[in-house]
């Protein structure tokens, strides 16, 4: 079952030739306008002995150098930046490795394009002009927020800027504004679910019909209970931050399975997690884009290092990506907030009486992911220094990084170690299937 023909934009529309003729002469394009203005792309692409014109064929694009996240530190702020500084309208940022942010930046024309892809998003999710949408991701510079109310917006909906916390505030703001969609991460809906329960609401009785849920990996159980506990259709938004932020792929309400991926402007490839080779269709690796369109900071194979796999269409002409399943790196998303130990560390190491031996443990209490930092004492550190440097690393995780933690100062030489080593991540969290 398709939407009906009126309702999509006229790329939705394209038949598969049409499709890969646009998107190989959007690539050129990309390439080039990489090559000629960023000195990241020209010398990495001259390393490898490639030139844009290189690119005949789509297959080519396999020729060209990986960018990484690593990449992108190197060069922070502004050096993968492809437009003068004046261009730029917008910078958004997203959590890094060693504590700088990966900056991102957009043209006019990148925020209007970005806003048609949630307004896609958005349509394909089941929302229409005229419906008052509940945006309960975080706003700031994290993507979520501010890209979902353009596109929104762009759409013809009405917005509720609710971002994110407050949970029992968002719980009447939903019961007295009426919306017909929400978009939010799906643990904090779990949450908001729970907090209507709590005040005697529910949850099936609001005005909601659906929800557009993503910014971290959830499953099948999880859209199961969400539709059955509050009578809506569960549905699953990717993206990311280097790419555009949310609207780089979405599922649609008919099918539900699988996220379409928007690619007259996001090209994907997935790789070999550790030989870089591409795969074919319907093999599991790690999902690369390439940007077509993008003017502020195009991106060449990006390796986003979620780990998914690609099938042919349904609705749409566009491939699907099967639901993230995990990442090929150490990162840690908790309630949406991508976090890398090498963060934690660094805050441990500059704590007054801890030593840098510390884990990280992931739970679940009640219907939130909770993560506890334990680091092991110094061993002249008393309670009461014991105690404070646990309220330091709360408070700098909670400054530094924007979530917050518990911390548990142990014994010295507690942590459990194997060969020398303290697992660093210790991930209890109830996957929820
Ligand atoms: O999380 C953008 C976003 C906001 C997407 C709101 C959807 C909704 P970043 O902060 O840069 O951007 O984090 C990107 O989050 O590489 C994935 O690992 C993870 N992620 C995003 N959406 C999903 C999803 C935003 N639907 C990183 N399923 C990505 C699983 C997701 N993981």
């Amino acid at each position: 079952m398709t939407q009906a023909a009126d309702l999509l934009d006229p790329a939705e529309r394209l038949d598969l030739d049409s499709l890969r003729v646009l998107q190989l002469e959007r690539l050129r394009n990309s390439l080039r306008h990489a090559y000629e203005n960023v000195p990241f792309h020209r010398e990495s692409f001259d390393k490898a002995g490639v030139h844009p014109d290189d690119c005949r064929s789509l297959s080519d694009l396999s020729r060209f150098p990986f960018t990484t996240k690593a990449d992108l530190r190197e060069n922070y702020p502004y050096g993968m930046f492809a437009v003068p500084r004046e261009r730029i309208r917008r910078l958004h940022a997203s959590s890094g490795t060693t504590g700088r942010p990966t900056v991102v930046g957009y043209t006019e024309n990148d925020l209007s394009m970005w806003a048609d892809m949630v307004a896609r998003s958005l349509r394909a999710a089941g929302g229409r002009p005229g419906d008052t949408v509940h945006i309960a991701y975080g706003y700031g510079l994290f993507t979520g927020g501010l890209g979902a109310h353009f596109g929104a917006e762009r759409l013809g909906c009405t917005v509720i800027p609710a971002s994110g916390g407050m949970t029992s505030r968002q719980v009447t703001l939903i019961q007295d504004l009426e919306p017909s969609v929400i978009m939010v991460t799906p643990s904090y809906m779990l949450t908001l679910l729970d907090e209507f329960e709590r005040q005697g609401i529910d949850p099936r009785s609001t005005s909601l019909r659906v929800g557009v849920f993503g910014a971290e990996p959830w499953t099948e159980e999880m859209r199961r209970e969400i539709e059955e506990r509050c009578a809506i259709d569960a549905v699953d938004i990717y993206g990311l931050s280097e790419v555009i932020g949310p609207g780089v792929a979405q599922e649609c309400v008919e099918t539900k399975d699988g996220l379409h991926i928007w690619e007259d402007h996001f090209f994907p490839e997935v790789v070999d997690p550790v030989t870089g080779e591409v795969l074919p269709e319907g093999e599991r690796g790690e999902l690369v884009f390439t940007s077509l369109t993008k003017e502020a900071m195009p991106v060449v194979r990006y390796r986003t290092r979620d780990l998914t796999r690609l099938l042919p269409g349904t609705a749409r002409v566009f491939r699907r990506m099967e639901r993230v399943t995990g990442r090929s790196d150490d990162m840690v998303i908790l309630r949406g907030v991508n976090l890398f130990p090498t963060q934690i560390e660094e805050i441990v190491l500059r704590t007054p009486g801890v030593a840098p031996h510390f884990q990280l443990r992931l739970t679940t209490r009640g219907r939130t992911d909770r993560l506890t930092v334990r680091a092991e004492a110094r061993p002249d550190a008393d309670a009461a220094a014991r105690e404070a440097a646990a309220r330091s690393i709360v408070q700098a995780v909670k400054d530094g990084i924007g979530v917050s933690v518990e911390a548990e100062i142990v014994d010295p030489e507690s942590l459990e170690r194997s060969v020398g080593k303290i697992r660093r991540i210790v991930d209890l969290r109830e996957r929820r299937g």
